[in-house]
C-alpha cells in the first residue's frame, strides 16, 4: 500500500515537470517580433551601440558592436545567449537578464530594420 502510494506521487510530479518543460518550448517557438513595439524597449541600448565609435571602458576597452542592420534572429539569439551566460560580456549579460523573449525578439526586429539607408535616427 505505502509503495503504491509512492508511485503515484512520482508519477504525479513527472507528470508535472512534463508540463512545465512542454509550456516553457511553447512558448520560445511562438515568439513573434515586432519592430514597434521594439522600438519603445531600445532606450536602454541607445547609450552604448548608438554611438559611433564608442568604446566602452569597462571592464576593458572594449568596441562596442554596430547592431543596426544585423539579423533579427541573430540579434535575438546572441541576446539570449549573453542572458544565459554563453556569452560572457558582463554588461550585456546584466542587460541581457532583464529581458524576456518577447523583448529579443522586439529588439531583434527593431534593429534589423535600421540599415545604412535609414534617415538619420537617434535610436538607431
Ligand atoms: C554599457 C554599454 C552597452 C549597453 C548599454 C548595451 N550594450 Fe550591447 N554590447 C556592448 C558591448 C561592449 C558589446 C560587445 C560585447 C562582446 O564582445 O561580447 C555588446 C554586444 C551586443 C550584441 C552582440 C553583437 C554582435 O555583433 O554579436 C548585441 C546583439 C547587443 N549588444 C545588443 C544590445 C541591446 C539590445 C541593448 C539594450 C537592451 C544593449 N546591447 C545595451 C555594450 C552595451
Amino acid at each position: 500500500m505505502i509503495s503504491m502510494k509512492k508511485h503515484l506521487l512520482l508519477t504525479q510530479l513527472a507528470l508535472c515537470a512534463g508540463f512545465a518543460l512542454a509550456s516553457l518550448s511553447v512558448q520560445a517557438a511562438d515568439v513573434q517580433g515586432s519592430a514597434k513595439a521594439g522600438q519603445g524597449k531600445v532606450w536602454l541600448c541607445v547609450g552604448c551601440h548608438a554611438i559611433p565609435d564608442y568604446r566602452a571602458d569597462y571592464p576593458f576597452v572594449y568596441k562596442v558592436p554596430m547592431i543596426g542592420g544585423q539579423n533579427a534572429a541573430y540579434i535575438a539569439s546572441a541576446l539570449s545567449a549573453y542572458k544565459k551566460g554563453e556569452r560572457k560580456h558582463p554588461t550585456m549579460r546584466a542587460i541581457a537578464g532583464s529581458l524576456s523573449d518577447q523583448d529579443m525578439a522586439d529588439i531583434g526586429e527593431y534593429y534589423a530594420a535600421q540599415t545604412a539607408a535609414t534617415p538619420p535616427n537617434p535610436l538607431k
